[in-house]
């Protein structure tokens, strides 16, 4: 049997960008789905931001099955578990605390931690995470902080989120520590609200032919 490890592989393997996705109304979560996928990012982040959020990824997980829907912002045990149930693949938090990595080690569910730091880092290793979000990823130090980390923590893999944007998205992709990035830029919040599925399937078709530089 593939290890959550293994899965996490798979999953941040599928495309250089995965989408931060805030979203407001369940209604939106389906049109918002496909313009993102039909252009080429299948793997989205649907963050705990708002009240819609378990059932935006309820309503994405049996609507669109193209589509490799996470859970983004998860920060306690209680919405792991939460998330599990509405069908998220994975689960994202913006940090580690040892209550989060004693159920994202006893969950069935892959759980890509937060870290900003070598001893978070550290910690999450110690505790068999070694696919890591690098959070808030330009603060952290962006891509000279993975660079330095590169070298004592060879084996530790990152989606760095925070500050990424299009442009300087090729540079961390370039990083062999680097899995795949993740951003809100291809679904800002204006766009959702206007129901702008063409611009979001524009940027969608631009993240997805992102290349390392
Ligand atoms: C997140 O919400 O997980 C990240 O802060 C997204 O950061 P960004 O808005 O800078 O892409």
């Amino acid at each position: 049997m593939e290890s959550k490890q293994q899965t996490l592989d798979r999953i941040l393997g599928l495309g250089p960008v995965m989408p931060v996705l805030v979203i407001n109304e369940v209604a939106d979560a389906v049109p918002l789905a496909r313009a993102l996928v039909d252009n080429g990012v299948r793997v989205l982040e649907v963050t705990l931001r708002t009240p819609h959020a378990l059932a935006a990824i309820a309503c994405l997980a049996e609507a669109v099955p193209e589509a490799v829907v996470g859970a983004g912002t998860v920060v306690s045990p209680e919405q792991l578990a939460a998330v599990e149930r509405a069908g998220a693949r994975f689960a994202v938090s913006p940090g580690l605390t040892p209550k989060l990595i004693a159920a994202g080690r006893d969950s069935a569910l892959p759980l890509l931690p937060g870290v900003m730091t070598a001893s978070e880092a550290m910690t999450a290793a110690e505790n068999g995470f070694t696919r890591l979000k690098l959070f808030p990823a330009q603060q952290a130090g962006g891509v000279g902080m993975l660079k330095a980390i590169h070298g004592p923590l060879p084996e530790l893999r990152f989606c760095p989120t925070g500050g990424v944007t299009v442009d300087n998205a090729p540079e961390f992709l370039a990083l062999p520590n680097v899995m795949c990035v993740g951003g809100s830029w291809l679904a800002p919040d204006a766009l959702v609200r206007a129901g702008n599925w063409d611009e979001i399937g524009r940027r969608a078709l631009a993240a997805a032919q992102l290349r390392p530089r």
